[in-house]
């Protein structure tokens, strides 16, 4: 099990390991304005504010897939393709604007 917040909502969930951050932020109450079969939408882009390496690894889908999105830094996810380790307690902050 993982724990996960999600930010600004400041909810908590204890979660199993392989859930995606997309699944998580679902269940937190979080939102997102589309979302696709797979790393093509890019509407999941979410900041891994804390617990990095409780998420797996970035594949070459995702990385590729980020670089042509705007807004990115190096804490950028996208919640459909990074899953909880159950290594480490992760906290997840959405876009501004999607945050509601
Ligand atoms: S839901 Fe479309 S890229 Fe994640």
């Amino acid at each position: 099990m993982s724990d996960f917040t999600l930010m600004p909502a400041g909810v908590t969930l204890d979660l199993p390991e392989g859930t995606t951050l997309l699944q998580a932020v679902l269940a937190a109450g979080g939102k997102f304005a589309e979302s696709c079969p797979g790393a093509k939408c890019g509407a999941c882009h979410v900041f891994v504010t804390a617990g990095r390496k409780g998420v797996s690894k970035m594949t070459p889908v995702e990385n590729a897939r980020l670089d042509s999105i705007i807004g990115v830094s190096g804490k950028s996810r996208l919640a459909c393709q990074a899953s909880l380790t159950g290594t480490e307690a992760v906290t997840v902050e959405l876009l501004g604007a999607l945050s509601g």
